[in-house]
């Protein structure tokens, strides 16, 4: 049975991995998976719900009750649905990511999110990205990559990401946001933010997107060979595996 090929992109928020993971997908033509998204959907049927994100069995009941699902369409753009509702638009609020990290730490809502990841990912060749894939949802993944950068560079990274739609946001008020991020992420008890053993690290501090989604590529490629004639296709190059890499 042929498995899929799964490239595996781990790290803190504002590494770059998002984009990087974007920009591979679309150029090897694999599927592409955000991860975060799906733990953010669901955190808007809690909010929605307005249950207690402090009660576990309501969070891991909230988890099994939506139906999360990812739409990539020919201009390599990402929709994520809820029950069948696109909430693309709406699970990237401070409000809202301020709440996932009650969501994402609760062993059962895991279980069912790395159970969907894992079905996505064995459909086609993909990238996943998050914060456990190398090691909970792909332990066995074909490439592994942990990406990070300085927390300053990353602060500024998502200040000038949120400037555009919020004038008034204060560059302290984010520090703070990226600060409180990490240490749960790092420290939760199920699947936290961890490098792999055998993953490869980047500090993309002072790379541009280009220049790690280039890095990568030129690990990834050697996995694969382009046809004969090159088949273009909408969003990218048709790659072979190699039999052998
Ligand atoms: O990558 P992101 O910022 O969209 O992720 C949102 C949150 O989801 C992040 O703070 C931690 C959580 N998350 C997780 O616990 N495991 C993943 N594989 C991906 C995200």
């Amino acid at each position: 049975m042929k498995r899929s090929f799964i490239v595996a992109i781990d790290g803190p928020a504002g590494s770059g991995k998002s984009t990087v993971a974007k920009n591979v997908a679309k150029k090897m033509n694999f599927l592409y998976i955000d991860t975060g998204a799906m733990y953010r959907a669901v955190t808007l049927k809690a909010l929605r719900e307005k249950i207690n994100l402090n009660d576990a069995d309501a969070v891991a009941d909230v988890a099994r009750r939506s139906k999360v699902g990812l739409n990539t369409n020919n201009k390599g753009r990402q929709r994520i649905f809820l029950n069948g509702e696109d909430v693309t638009g709406k699970i990237r609020t401070p409000e809202l990511t301020r709440c996932v990290a009650f969501i994402a730490r609760v062993k059962r809502v895991r279980e069912h999110m790395v159970k969907l990841q894992r079905k996505l990912g064995e459909s086609a060749d993909s990238v996943l990205e998050g914060r456990d894939i190398g090691t909970v949802v792909f332990p066995d993944a074909d490439i592994k990559f942990y990406l990070d950068a300085s927390f300053k560079e990353r602060t500024m990274r998502r200040f000038k990401e949120l400037k555009a739609s919020k004038p008034d946001i204060r560059l302290r008020d984010i520090a703070n946001d990226l600060k409180v991020r990490d240490r749960k992420d790092i420290t939760r008890k199920y699947a936290p933010l961890k490098k792999a053993g055998d993953a490869i690290c980047i500090d993309t501090t002072r790379l541009s997107i280009e220049e790690v989604t280039d890095k990568l590529l030129g690990i990834i490629k050697p996995y694969f060979v382009p046809p004969a004639f090159l088949r273009k296709q909408e969003g990218g190059t048709k790659y072979a595996r190699r039999a052998d890499p």
